[in-house]
């Protein structure tokens, strides 16, 4: 089973195990991550799940659809790494991926 870090905006880290095909909202909500709260469910229509991929893993994630920056739009702090955690979905090849949660999403 493929594992995956958040690290909160104070530096805690936390690495857990995700079943393959999961998005990173699911995972984080259903292990208690602070700071990713997935309001809308993971319909990609809130923008409360907004993480930062670590940039040496950006190349290994799938590019966000044009919905998914459209609603990024609204979301704080926006970088260049940006992505919703509802749109990306664990496999293995994102095994040991890092992911950093804003200091708030609102
Ligand atoms: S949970 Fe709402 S956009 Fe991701």
């Amino acid at each position: 089973m493929p594992n995956l870090t958040y690290i909160e905006a104070n530096g805690t880290a936390h690495t857990v195990q995700a079943n393959e095909g999961t998005n990173l909202m699911e995972i984080a909500v259903a292990n208690l991550i602070p700071g990713i709260l997935g309001d809308c469910g993971g319909s990609c229509s809130c923008a409360t799940c907004h993480t930062y991929v670590d940039p040496g893993w950006m190349a290994c994630v799938p590019a966000a659809t044009d919905e998914e920056l459209e609603i990024l739009d609204g979301a704080l702090d926006v970088r260049e790494n940006s992505r919703l955690a509802c749109q990306v979905f664990m496999s293995n090849a994102l095994d040991g991926l890092i992911v950093r949660i804003p200091e708030r999403q609102f």
